[in-house]
């Protein structure tokens, strides 16, 4: 495979070298994690007819007790977040933001502390322009009042969109909110659809003042219930991935999008691929499933520990696409530990083929750029399998199955010592040989 090994090296060395100066709120160290209604249960207000399913108190008092009583709050999600279709058509008389009064019947106050009893935490949805994209108000004129009014319902992440507003506004309307949830004192993740709006009406975001703001952003479409669309973002992150990786790190992400993983549209192996590829991306982890019904499949996918330390790796650096070829793609993303300036990795193989049989992939570390001399122990992160240590020259072969992902985690080891000629072999003790290795492997 003609992968230029030193170049995904070289490229993360750049990376880190720039410095970004973030939203320092103390938040979003990690990309956040949690549960958020909208991609499965959209703008559903009919309380009366599909009680069960309606955006409502109730609909949210349930999910949190099932991502305590599911084991998800165990593996990492804490966040509940409301999406749009929670608020009143009109704000109350002194203006100020109020809940559909009959699917709220609490008030959003007790329904956050309800959260809040559950040791998790509590976020929810407004909108930069006039309306939400659902046709509720929004916040522009009313910016500071509502910062105090989320601060008031001890809200701990707020998403907001950017339907009926000027795009051009955009540059001073969302770090003018984020100085307004700023001033309240109650630290609050800032999630921002600001750039994606203004690449929609063809102008270029300004991302070093949209990292000085936000805690994430969108930069693309919303993610739908299907294979194409979850392609579609796979894509668009790979194409301007020169862009997008350099603005993500620790406080502030790049958000693809809700992981849809347990509806409808994704079999199993694509659902294993959003998984694998939103860790990937550093990608929050924001479910968007009716925990009430998934499958335990599903589930498993949703809870995998070792993907999800990938995706919350504490160096924050988000993965890049490193080969793409007749339907395959290798992604990789470096992770902790480091050894003497060595990172370890992720890597995923993506088949994007749709002939109905496994694809084999055979590439050495060194060709994906993995090139420290001590090695790497491997592991797949889907199956139980463990490569033991591999040195950069070792082929690694992966079966990788249509429309699916093998993912694994290469640990860098320290870098050995000469050892004497006589110490027997062990596959999983390979010898570093110097002789073998070209003077670029070093650079
Ligand atoms: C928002 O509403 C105000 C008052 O009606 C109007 O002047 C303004 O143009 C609207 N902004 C957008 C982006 O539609
Ligand atoms: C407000 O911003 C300052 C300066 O960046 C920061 O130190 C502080 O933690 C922020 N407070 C909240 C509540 O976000
Ligand atoms: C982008 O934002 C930064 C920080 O706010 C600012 O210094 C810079 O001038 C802006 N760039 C452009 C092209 O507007």
């Amino acid at each position: 495979m003609g992968i230029n090994g030193i170049y995904v090296l070289a490229t993360v060395v750049t990376l880190c070298a720039r410095l970004l100066h973030g939203l320092e709120n103390g938040l979003a160290r990690t990309p956040p994690m949690g549960w958020l209604a909208w991609e499965r249960f959209r703008c559903n207000t009919d309380c009366k007819n599909d009680p069960d399913n309606c955006i409502s108190d109730k609909l949210f008092r349930t999910m949190t007790d099932l991502v305590i009583s599911e084991g998800y709050a165990d593996v990492g999600y804490e966040y509940i977040n409301i999406d749009d279709c929670w608020l009143d058509k009109e704000r109350s008389y002194s203006g100020h933001l109020q809940p559909d009064a009959e699917r709220f019947p609490y008030g959003i106050r007790d329904l956050s502390d309800y959260v809040h009893s559950k040791g998790l935490k509590f976020g929810i949805y407004e909108d930069y322009g006039n309306y939400t994209c659902a046709g509720y108000p929004g916040s522009l004129g009313y910016l500071e009042a509502d910062a105090h009014t989320f601060a008031s319902w001890n809200v701990d992440y707020v998403k907001l969109d950017g339907c009926y507003s000027h795009p051009k506004d955009m540059d001073i309307g969302y770090p003018e909110f984020g100085y307004h949830l700023n001033r309240t004192g109650k630290a609050m993740v800032y999630s921002c659809s600001w750039p994606v709006y203004q690449i929609y009406a063809g102008s270029q975001p300004n991302f070093t003042k949209i990292i000085e703001n936000c805690n994430l952003w969108r930069n693309f479409d919303d993610i739908q219930d299907s294979w194409a669309s979850l392609e579609s973002i796979i894509d668009y992150y790979g194409n301007n991935q020169d862009n997008i990786i350099p603005n993500a790190g620790p406080g502030h992400w790049n958000d693809p999008d809700m992981l849809i993983i347990g509806n409808f549209g994704l079999s199993y192996e694509q659902s294993k691929v959003q998984m694998a590829m939103w860790a990937i991306l550093a990608a929050p982890l924001l479910m968007s499933v009716d925990l009430r019904s998934i499958r335990p499949e599903y589930k498993a996918i949703l809870q995998n520990k070792k993907i999800i330390a990938v995706d919350q790796d504490p160096l924050g650096i988000q993965g890049r696409r490193i080969y793409k070829h007749k339907g395959i793609e290798i992604w990789a993303r470096p992770i902790t530990p480091i050894s003497h300036s060595y990172f370890s990795y992720a890597v995923a193989f993506l088949n994007r083929r749709t002939d109905g049989t496994p694809s084999d992939v055979a590439v050495t570390l060194q060709e994906m750029g993995l090139v420290a001399p001590g090695g790497y122990r491997i592991e797949d992160l889907y199956e139980d399998v463990d490569y033991g240590v591999l040195t950069p020259q070792t082929k690694i072969k992966v079966k990788v199955n249509p429309s699916g992902v093998v993912i694994l985690r290469a640990d860098v080891q320290p870098i050995p010592y000469r050892q004497p000629a006589s110490t027997p072999y062990n596959p999983f003790r390979q010898i570093f040989r110097p002789t073998t290795l070209s003077p670029n492997s070093f650079k």
